[in-house]
């Protein structure tokens, strides 16, 4: 059966946003290396875009390394790094094949040299695509790109290049790293864990949740189309009343 006659064609969210957690507990539990949970999230990181591309949807946002991730043991953070690179390298051809373009957002300045230059050689060869995009979350944290979006304001204010009263949340949100791309209408976090852990504070400001108890290098593509099915199933009034949705 494919992927989209279990759906409703007409509701599938355009953008999902993953908190994909789970990897270290996954190996433990098999007595390996938190290092080799990581390497087999890699697999779940393919299967989830290959689903999405079947299902059509526009964005994916994976958090794959948040600001208190440098706060790891450093063995830990460099084997991160290392897996990056890599794993970049190896699906580089598959995202051009499958033509998803990738982005990032975070402060990837503070990666480390070689992950950076293989972020960027990547972005490049993908930026023509027109398929799906990849959003990675590298370094990042939702207070911190806040923080960020804020300077940037105050610093055209400050050139009088912007006035006060042109502040909103529209100019707020295109002062976000996110800028032009919309709000996940879903996040899905896996392993059980119910909490934001400081991801898309802004934007997630009306999207529906899912929790998964399923550790992310389990996450197959019918796990990302039971979210979508629960997703389905909820009502989203933005603030009204049921009858104002449905008349
Ligand atoms: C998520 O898995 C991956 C990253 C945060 C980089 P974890 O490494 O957090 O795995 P658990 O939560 O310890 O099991
Ligand atoms: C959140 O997972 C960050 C990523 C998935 C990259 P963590 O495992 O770091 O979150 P906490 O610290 O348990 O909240
Ligand atoms: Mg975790």
């Amino acid at each position: 059966m494919s992927l989209k006659s279990q759906l409703n064609e007409n509701n599938i969210p355009r953008h999902i946003a993953i908190i994909m957690d789970g990897n270290g507990r996954w190996a433990k539990k098999q007595g390996s290396e938190r290092s080799f949970g990581h390497e087999q999230g890699v697999e779940s990181v393919r299967a989830t875009l290959e689903a999405g591309v079947e299902l059509g949807l526009d964005f994916i946002t994976l958090y794959a390394f948040s600001t208190e991730n440098w706060n790891r043991p450093i063995e830990e953070v460099q084997a991160l790094m290392q897996l990056l690179v890599q794993a970049i390298a190896n699906e580089t051809p598959t995202l051009m094949k499958q033509n998803i373009k990738l982005t990032t957002i975070g402060d990837v300045d503070s990666l480390p040299d070689e992950t950076k230059e293989k972020l960027q050689e990547c972005k490049d060869m993908t930026s023509n695509n027109t398929g799906m995009t990849l959003v990675l979350a590298l370094s990042y944290s939702g207070r911190w790109e806040i923080v960020d979006a804020t300077k940037r304001i105050a610093s055209k204010i400050k050139e009088g290049t912007l006035a006060l009263e042109d502040i909103d949340e529209s100019l707020f949100a295109s002062s976000l790293n996110t800028d032009g791309i919309p709000d996940p209408e879903l996040l899905i976090r896996t392993s059980g864990e119910y909490r934001l852990s400081n991801f898309l504070l802004w934007q997630l400001a009306y999207s529906e949740f899912y929790f998964s108890e399923v550790l992310w290098p389990d996450f197959r593509k019918q796990d990302l189309v039971d979210a979508i099915k629960d997703y389905q199933s909820r009502e989203r009034r933005f603030g009204k009343i049921s009858e104002q949705i449905n008349n």
